[in-house]
């Protein structure tokens, strides 16, 4: 597994792909990797003959400082991880080597797919993302890349920016990967106890019990329904909206979408917890 520790090493990379007839898969992580992460990778592999894994943690999206320094930070066996994975290449940019001097979002136009949920709830977070995204995507020019459903609103994100400075990559949406019981694989499970991760299991029982019922209540009794399964719970429920796939607008009725998702963020023993579900 080659280790990649600038900009030009990766540019080599990539040239060394092309020569090769390679086509190049990208999975883009922030490290402290589980098992949805190597998930992406596998699809990568199946999808790609070289596939490159990139462990950042990415400055310009965290909009809180403390959430920053906080995040789990554990590459010795991230790198094990993918070693055994069979990953080709695993790419450990600086800061200075993505941003220069100038550490901060560039102004994108994200169509308004960031103005909700996460966006409203973490000012600053899609710029970050999309900002990384793209100077990654310019970077590597990988054939595909991979993204979790788990964090839907930033798949689309991550679609928009894509298609919109015509950046040449195929950005592929992957299913998220869940426990025997439910819960979405996430960094931040880590930090529950054992009895928070029973009882973050409120979350994908409420997104359940809303998919299989989404038929009988318009979104705003939909969302209702959802609120009631947290009255009882220990989570501390931010927001739950139910939103169309595509532009990410909330909804008040299900005439005219073609498809949509309920999102909910919750707190669990202080760790904010993110999931959604698809409805139809
Ligand atoms: P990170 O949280 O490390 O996630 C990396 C990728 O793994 C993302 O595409 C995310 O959606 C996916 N992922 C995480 N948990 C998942 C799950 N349970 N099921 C399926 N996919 C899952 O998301 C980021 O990093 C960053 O924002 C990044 C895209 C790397 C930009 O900095």
């Amino acid at each position: 597994m080659q280790i990649i520790k600038d900009a030009q090493q990766a540019r080599a990379f990539r040239a060394a792909c092309t020569r090769a007839g390679q086509k190049l898969g990208f999975v883009p992580t922030m490290g402290a990797l589980h098992e949805a992460h190597l998930a992406l990778a596998k699809q990568s592999q199946r999808d790609n003959e070289a596939t490159l894994v990139s462990i950042f943690v990415n400055p310009t999206q965290f909009n809180n400082p403390e959430d920053l320094e906080k995040y789990p930070r554990r590459v010795e066996s991230d790198l094990e991880g993918l070693e055994k994975a069979g990953v080709d290449a695993v790419y450990l940019p600086s800061v200075d080597d993505i941003y220069g001097q100038q550490v901060e979002s560039e102004p994108l136009d994200l169509a308004g797919l960031d103005r909700g949920m996460e966006g409203t709830y973490r000012p600053g977070h899609f710029p970050g993302v999309a900002t990384v995204i793209k100077r990654f995507f310019e970077i590597l020019q990988p054939d595909r890349a991979y993204f979790g459903e788990k964090d839907y609103q930033q798949l689309r994100v991550v679609q928009h920016v894509t298609q919109q400075h015509q950046l040449g990559v195929e950005v592929i949406g992957c299913e998220t990967v869940r426990t025997a019981q439910g819960l979405a694989m996430s960094s931040r499970n880590y930090r529950l106890s054992k009895q928070g991760w029973q009882d973050a299991l409120i979350i994908p029982r409420a997104l359940e019990w809303a998919r299989q019922n989404h038929a009988l209540h318009a979104p705003p009794r939909l969302k209702e329904g959802v609120k009631n399964f947290f009255t009882e719970s220990p989570l501390n429920l931010e927001y739950v909206e139910i939103a169309d796939a595509e532009t990410m607008r909330p909804l008040q009725h299900w005439t005219a979408v073609a498809h949509a998702r309920i999102f909910l963020a919750a707190f669990c023993e202080g760790v904010r917890l993110i999931d959604n579900q698809k409805l139809f």
